[in-house]
């Protein structure tokens, strides 16, 4: 890891934790970039307004965002920073790096996050360089990486995607791709049907019907 480290002035890597958790996943790997890039670490959900971040953004040669999948994207949070960045626009060129982490062990559903950086970036004028996606974050709930399922792969596949930021290199996604094992089609209806289980008995546990009819009108 130490070959990539860089002797960078305080605010050229900005590193944003866009989770509410201060010692979740998200900043589990945000600490292992900034082991690598150095730079500051700054949490989204603790700044006061977006003024004083913007401006560090607009400082940074290298922004670097790490957040959960809330429902299949980034927090609302990441969307409202990325909207007030647009009325900023053009931007100078800024290298925007993502990683997004998932409850669920699938890389498709969380991706959707990384593609509105990318849409971000390519419309404001800043570099898209890449993301990482990992799935089965919840159940590391902020340990290290090492305790991930897929660790013999993931671990290195990280460490290399760490190195691309540190290096200034776009980060291709085969990278994280390639480092995890999906479940397959029978797991995933064994998985599916134990989630459905779940959702259920807890609506059940506060009083509702999951199968009556919706609240409000809604057919
Ligand atoms: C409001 C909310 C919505 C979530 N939506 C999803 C989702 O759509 N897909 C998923 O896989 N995980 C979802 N999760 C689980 C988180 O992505 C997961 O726990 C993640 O590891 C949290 O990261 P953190 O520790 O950095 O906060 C959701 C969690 C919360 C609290």
């Amino acid at each position: 890891m130490d070959e990539h480290r860089m002797n960078a002035p305080a605010d050229s890597t900005l590193l944003i934790c866009a989770s509410p958790r201060a010692r979740g996943t998200s900043m589990m790997l945000l600490r292992r970039v900034q082991a690598v890039t150095g730079g500051q670490i700054v949490f989204l959900y603790r700044e006061k307004g977006t003024h004083a971040l913007l401006e560090r953004m607009a400082r940074a040669d290298t922004i670097v965002i790490s957040g959960p999948c809330y429902i299949n994207t980034y927090p609302a949070p990441v969307l409202a920073l990325l909207e007030a960045a647009a009325l900023q626009a053009p931007w100078a060129g800024q290298r925007l790096y993502g990683i997004i982490n998932g409850g669920m062990p699938y890389l498709h559903t969380h991706r959707q996050g990384l593609e509105s950086l990318q849409l971000f970036a390519r419309a404001c004028g800043l570099r898209w360089m890449g993301g990482f996606v990992l799935g089965g974050g919840a159940m590391l709930d902020g340990q290290p990486l090492e305790k991930h399922l897929s660790a013999r792969r993931v671990v290195p596949a990280f460490a290399a995607f760490a190195g691309h930021i540190a290096a200034g290199r776009p980060a291709p996604d085969s990278l994280y791709k390639q480092a995890q094992r999906l479940p397959g089609g029978v797991m995933a209806r064994v998985f599916s049907a134990f989630l459905n289980r779940m959702v259920d008995k807890g609506l059940r546990r506060h009083g509702h019907d999951p199968y009556g009819p919706l609240p409000y009108g809604h057919q």
